[in-house]
């Protein structure tokens, strides 16, 4: 063996020569990403490997746990990231070593990191490896080959399918659709030696896919494909670009088709959109992040119990099902916990009809929930959600009888949408236990959950929240108490501004058209109408007390409820429904209570843009997320993008609202705030936060 430290191609490459095969290893933790040195040392190791006669073949592993994960994310947008030699020219050498060179995958090969070993001469891969191309997640595609040389080695419709969704596949599937020529289930570097022994020419360099002729595009639908990214697609143009690279590996030469796929890799690097997908990307990753204290452990939950199971229950039932957790579901009436666990059943049999769940899972995690109509079932639990009734006295009620019934340390926590916590955790004797985990509906389906901390929670507990959030697959942001926390507070002024623009002169379809082209997933008068316009209606006269006289109110919202028009559950909210249907359909009956709330309120009516639609109802999220950042509700402006992405349909190829006012540049949002105050009033005071900011000629939150 002939290896010493000094002859080592890079910090980060390590390279050996065992009985003439030189044996490349990534030495990058955490994930082997592709940094400059990896690159520059990979490009040497190869070279020296074909420069010297005792080596006959080549063999990249990766050490650690994976073989490569892809770019440095570490270096986004640093100069060493686009540092000489690029990944498409390393893989290059590799294609052109005249030794055969074996990518040898454990843990995972994702992005760059499967690029690496698409361009190698054979891959193996551990069975339980992940392999995939998920650069659309973050609005890319791949850069480095992956759209050209993974259709030549599985064809078009494959290729398309794992490129367009960005979701891995395990090594087993990758043997069966061809990616990998073998798989294994022991160690790489002595699976590969076995491989090279057994099945390896080592007079030749082996098959290179370059070489390959343009994709079999059998059983591809492009235009069918692109039909399928609509204009609320997370990351819609990456897709489609996606789409056009793997048909143009149907066409041309790998030559021709690696060049276009790296110009439109560079121009989506380049754009607005991949940029905001980025931001999203990290703000996900940093938002279960607890700053500005001490680390502490989290409590160990291994048994939670819901109470209540309406639509949250049994949804917030079925999403820690689904992380594997026991979970008893306890109802008040025997009626209401009979439908809960029928959405249950209805729900999880809809999953395995669909092919999401094999019919195992399906019947392991219906058996994880457990039906109780007592609520002393609860002493057991280590957590304990509460989803009845939005109704502070019940709500109390409840804490009141889980602090009798529950053990020491076992966490108590809301749903509420709404209501004060910190009354909440005051009904029982150990208010430090007290937490607001506010799911958001359906429950077992939207990733968002805001963390909810109290003014007396310890912060073990909120570590515990956002923890156990995480375990179960969800994005935790922490939101102090405040009316309506991040979110819901937030909609507030959206839907007001909505309102105001009804009654000057808009219509629900001409809001919901100008929102959803902006790339809502839905408009503000659709979205009251599926949530229902009850609970909202109880809030605002809750609030009546409060609402300063001076300042603007619509009363459209509450003309429509107090004519029973709740949204889609009564046929009628913005819009009609016809039986059975959830289409909205305009209804010139609301049109005329439009007008009348108009008249009454001496507003005249006037053409709306949808220019002005859009300003007023993003600009009122930005101002109010902007203040509630001063006030320190939330912990930083990325959470606030969170919460919108993630919980309210914001597009995320614009980042959220906090990044959107970023992108505007603070002043001009502020110019433009300033402007609407002018015109309508103190509804538009700018957040002193947002004025601060641009006083000190600062451009980001
Ligand atoms: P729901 O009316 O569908 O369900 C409430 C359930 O609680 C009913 O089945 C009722 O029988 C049960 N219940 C009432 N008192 C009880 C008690 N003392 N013991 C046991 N069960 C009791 O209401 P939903 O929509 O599920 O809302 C529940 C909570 O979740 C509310 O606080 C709401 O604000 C909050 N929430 C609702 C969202 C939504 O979109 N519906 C979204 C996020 C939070």
């Amino acid at each position: 063996m002939s290896t010493s430290q000094q002859h080592q191609p890079s910090p980060t490459v390590r390279y050996e020569v065992r009985d003439g095969v030189a044996v490349i290893r990534l030495a990058n933790p955490p994930v082997n990403g592709l940094g400059d040195t990896v690159r520059a040392g990979l490009a040497s190791a190869v070279a020296r490997a074909a420069a010297d006669d005792h080596v006959g073949a080549v063999i990249v592993v990766g050490e650690g746990k994976g073989f490569c994960g892809g770019a440095d994310l570490r270096q986004f947008g640093t100069p060493a990231a686009t540092a000489d030699p690029t990944l498409p020219d390393v893989l290059t050498t590799i294609t052109h070593s005249p030794k055969p060179v074996i990518a040898a995958i454990h843990g995972f090969a994702l992005g760059g990191g499967l690029e690496l070993a698409l361009a190698c001469h054979y891959r193996i891969t551990h069975r339980d490896a992940k392999l995939g191309l998920p650069e659309v997640n973050v609005g890319l595609i791949p850069g480095s080959g992956g759209t050209q040389r993974l259709p030549r080695l599985i064809g078009a419709a494959a290729a398309l399918r794992l490129i367009q969704q960005g979701t891995p596949v395990s090594g087993a599937r990758a043997a069966e659709l061809g990616i990998a020529d073998d798989c294994f289930d022991g160690d790489p570097l002595g699976a590969a030696l076995d491989f090279l022994r057994t099945q390896v020419n080592t007079s030749v360099s082996g098959p290179v896919v370059d070489s390959l002729p343009p994709a079999d595009a059998a059983g591809v639908d492009f235009d069918a494909a692109r039909r399928t990214v609509r204009p609320s697609t997370r990351n819609g143009l990456a897709q489609l670009t996606a789409i056009d690279a793997v048909e143009t590996a149907t066409r041309l030469p790998t030559a021709a088709g690696l060049a276009f796929e790296r110009a439109a890799f560079l121009g989506l690097l380049r754009g607005p959109e991949s940029a905001a997908l980025r931001h999203v990307f990290f703000a996900e990753k940093t938002a279960p992040r607890l700053s500005g204290v001490p680390p502490v452990s989290a409590r160990p939950i291994s048994r939670v119990a819901v109470v209540g199971a309406g639509t949250m229950g049994s949804g917030i039932a079925m999403a820690f099902a689904n992380g594997g957790l026991p979970v008893t579901l306890i109802e008040q009436n025997q009626d209401a916990l009979t439908r809960g666990t029928a959405l249950v059943r209805k729900t999880y049999e809809s999953s395995t009809a669909k092919g999401r769940l094999t019919e195992t899972q399906a019947r392991d995690r219906i058996a994880l929930i457990e039906p109780n109509l007592d609520l002393d079932a609860a002493a057991e639990a280590d957590l304990v959600v509460e989803a009845v009734f939005e109704d502070m006295g019940v709500k109390k009620e409840v804490f009141g009888k889980l602090d009798a019934v529950c053990k020491p340390g076992a966490i108590l926590a809301s749903n509420t949408s709404r209501l004060d916590l910190d009354q909440i955790a005051r009904a029982t004797s150990r208010p430090s236990d007290v937490i607001g985990l506010h799911f958001f509906s359906p429950a077992n389906i939207m990733k968002l959950v805001e963390v909810v901390r109290g003014e007396a929670t310890a912060d073990d507990v909120v570590a515990t929240g956002l923890t156990l959030a995480q375990q179960i697959g969800k994005i935790p942001v922490l939101s102090q108490v405040c009316e309506g926390f991040i979110g819901n507070r937030m909609l507030t002024p959206y839907r007001r501004e909505a309102e105001f623009l009804l009654e000057e002169g808009a219509t629900p379809q001409q809001i919901d058209a100008a929102l959803q082209a902006f790339g809502m997933a839905m408009g503000p008068c659709a979205m009251s109408d599926l949530a229902g316009l009850d609970i909202a209606w109880a809030a605002r006269k809750r609030l009546a007390p409060t609402r300063p006289k001076d300042v603007r109110y619509s009363r459209v919202a509450d003309t429509l409820c107090a004519n029973g028009r709740f949204g889609q559950k009564s046929g009628a909210g913005y819009y009609r429904y016809e039986k059975g249907s959830r289409t909205p359909v305009p209804d010139p009956v609301v049109d005329e209570i439009i007008r009348t709330c108009a008249a009454e309120d001496g507003i005249e009516r006037r053409t709306i843009t949808d220019e002005e639609i859009i300003d007023r109802c993003v600009l009122a999220l930005v101002n109010e997320g902007a203040t509630l950042l001063g006030e320190g509700i939330a912990q930083r402006a990325s959470d606030i993008d969170v919460v919108y992405v993630d919980g309210y349909g914001f597009p995320a190829f614009r980042g959220g609202p906090m990044y959107y006012a970023e992108a505007l540049g603070l002043d001009v949002t502020l110019q433009k705030i300033r402007d609407f105050e002018n015109v309508h009033g103190r509804t538009w005071t700018p957040a002193p936060r947002l004025a601060q900011l641009v006083d000190a000629g600062r451009t980001s939150f």
